[in-house]
């Protein structure tokens, strides 16, 4: 099976079931600043999981492009990935966990569906604790179907229990189900036993969304009783050809087949080279989503800029690994990605050059760090190298006699040698170490211990140097989900009134290349070739504040797709919400005028009137990227 028929049977089965199929939002998230990336297709949905009404009902399902950077330690196994695609259906307050539980079971085992032995599948249901009970009911709706007691697994909120995907918002007990991939003879008949066995693997989440985390911790009931469920199209795809290896899927072939040939080696001539190759094919992929985005992220040294950048080094290290000798390779990958996804992501062929020029530029700009860094890294060697092996005990690391995080900071400072390369590099020194005494149980490695240390370390240094903060860096890294707080609500209808004056004053030509909020200010990138003057920034600036102190209303409607561009409404037009879309209009209550102050489709929420936003003034404006300006902003 392939995945495009995998991704169309999903969304068939839900679509017969009276879901509305909605198209994949962007990766960048619209309005959330806790979180750099979309991470699961619920992320798009929030508003609506808090009780907003959906233009499309009150069942949705859809296959969302996904990106988690928490798991990016275990890219090179066989199931992981930082880019994957999410398929997910959605109750906004209609069905519960009785329809969720079986509409899962018919798809997964249903002849017409996708027919998995029921003797390989098992479930997990969350096993209660001072939060919330027992799910007594989601354990008797599976034995209804005829799973075993045995194979129905009663986990802890580590593991049966999703969300929030940030520090507060919806949440709630899952179930899971799982797929043995291990020899069918050999299918254990209890998954009570070992739930935590290899073979099992998880194919689909079902998330009964029936809490809201607050600030202070509390898990509160949410107005409406939600289902958010997951499936990931990588993994189930693998499962329906009898892979125990995503990378085997035509999700993957092409991009492992063109690093077989870049490099020489084949996919299954070591664990070594299967790993680098997986990690290749992931890193790769995941940036080439990531800047083939309508909303698309060039790579650079902060927030999402930095997470692409991250993985194009790691694949390039990778790269060295497999001796790729080739210069410029890693576009290579980018246009067989392109390629591959054009159908379901057509968004990717159409922004491949500029996709290309970054891949390009940043493989050059990385092989002069590289280079560098790796010369000033043998300089800090003796600081790690003279210790007699005999006075070591096993498990003691020998950066405990002299390396810091200072010394990495330094070399990330002065040369942009990144901090997960020189941990790289460390432990590959350990290894060889451990090698040349012949010694097979290493007696000198980094342990979790030192490398939070030197971490810790690095990230002091790094917020003394003010460049960015922990929270930007690694915090964000595990996604999280907007407090839709009143200053970044604030803030959100700010962006729409500074696009608006942006068109006004330099031209229609002018669009909007993401934006990123939170409750201290607003950044807005935006399409533009040149350095705006002094004069344009403040007549910008002047009509922002004029829109302000007018007080203009903001009107909400819900809009056919065609009906939204006929009325001269902005926006991504492709990526949202199937036929019906939100648009929101500033400067007339009618919401039908001609001439509005802005009109753009978007999911908001907003402000209700213009008024209480206070004196908008621009701090910085500056170069993001090619032919890409970027405004910093606050609201006084
Ligand atoms: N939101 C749930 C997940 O990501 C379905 O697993």
């Amino acid at each position: 099976m392939t995945a495009k028929e995998l991704r169309q049977k999903y969304l068939d089965f839900f679509k017969a079931k009276g879901h509305a199929i909605i198209p994949s939002a962007s990766l960048i998230p619209d309005n959330d600043p806790t979180v750099l990336f979309t991470t699961a297709g619920m992320h798009p949905l929030v508003p609506y999981l808090m009780g907003q009404k959906h233009p499309g009902g009150e069942r949705i399902a859809s296959a969302q492009k996904c990106v988690r950077t928490g798991d990016i330690d275990e890219v090179g196994d066989a199931t992981h990935h930082t880019f994957f695609e999410m398929l997910g259906n959605w109750s906004l307050g209609d069905y519960f966990k009785e329809s969720a539980i079986k509409m899962s079971w018919e798809f997964l085992t249903s002849r017409e569906w996708l027919n998995l032995d029921k003797n390989r599948l098992a479930i997990s249901v969350f096993a209660g604790d001072e939060d919330a009970p027992f799910d007594q009911e989601a354990f008797a709706i599976w034995k209804s179907l005829g799973v075993p007691e045995k194979k129905i697994a009663k986990l802890p909120k580590k593991n049966n229990w999703w969300g929030p995907a940030g520090l507060t918002g919806p949440c709630g007990p899952d179930t899971e189900m799982f797929y043995w991939t291990g020899d069918e003879k050999e299918t254990p008949d209890s998954f009570n036993d070992d739930p935590a066995n290899a073979g099992w693997v998880e194919i689909w989440n079902d998330v009964f969304m029936q809490y809201n985390k607050t600030a202070n911790g509390k898990y509160e009931l949410l107005k409406q009783k939600n289902v958010d469920t997951g499936m990931g199209l990588e993994r189930i795809l693998a499962v329906m050809n009898g892979f125990g290896d995503n990378y085997k899927t035509d999700l993957f072939k092409n991009l492992i087949f063109k690093i077989e040939n870049l490099s020489g080696k084949t996919y299954d001539d070591s664990p070594a080279i299967t790993k680098a190759m997986r990690v290749i094919a992931d890193h790769l992929k995941a940036a080439t989503f990531i800047m083939g985005d309508d909303k698309g992220v060039a790579p650079s040294n902060l927030s999402q800029g930095y997470v692409v950048r991250r993985l194009i080094r790691r694949a390039i290290r990778y790269g060295r690994q497999l001796d790729i000798k080739e210069q410029s390779w890693t576009k290579e990958i980018a246009k067989i990605v392109a390629h591959d996804y054009t159908e379901a992501y057509p968004e990717l062929q159409k922004n491949i050059n500029w996709v290309i020029e970054q891949f390009n530029e940043e493989e050059i700009k990385f092989k002069k760090t590289l280079e560098q860094g790796l010369r000033e890294f043998e300089k800090l060697k003796p600081k790690f190298s003279t210790i007699p092996v005999d006075s070591l005990s096993p498990k003691s690391g020998l950066i405990e006699y002299g390396l810091s995080g200072d010394d990495l900071f330094n070399l990330y400072a002065t040369y942009g040698f990144p901090i997960e390369l020189s941990l790289e590099e460390i432990k590959k020194i350990y290894s060889n170490f451990n090698a040349e005494k012949g010694i097979t149980i290493p007696i000198v490695e980094l342990t979790k211990d030192d490398e939070e240390r030197l971490l810790h370390q690095f990230y002091e240094s790094l917020k003394k140097h003010q460049e960015l903060s922990r929270t930007a860096s690694a915090g964000m890294f595990k996604g999280g989900l907007a407090d839709a707080s009143v200053a970044t609500v604030k803030y959100h209808t700010a962006a729409h009134l500074l696009l608006a004056a942006l068109r006004k004053v330099l031209g229609d030509q002018v669009v909007q290349k993401g934006s990123n909020i939170t409750a201290e200010r607003l950044r807005f990138d935006f399409a533009h070739k040149e350095k705006m003057t002094d004069q344009e920034k403040k007549q910008v600036e002047d009509l922002v504040n004029q829109a302000i102190k007018q007080n203009l209303s903001v009107a909400c409607e819900e809009l056919a797709l065609a009906d939204a561009k006929a009325k001269g409404a902005i926006g991504v037009f492709a990526a949202k919400y199937g036929q019906r879309v939100k648009v929101y209009t500033i400067g007339d209550s009618s919401a039908s005028s001609e001439f509005p102050f802005s009109r753009e489709i978007c999911g908001g929420p907003h402000v209700e009137t213009t008024g209480v936003l206070g004196n908008f003034k621009i701090l910085k404006e500056e170069s993001s990227s090619a032919g890409i300006r970027r405004i910093k902003a606050i609201l006084e």
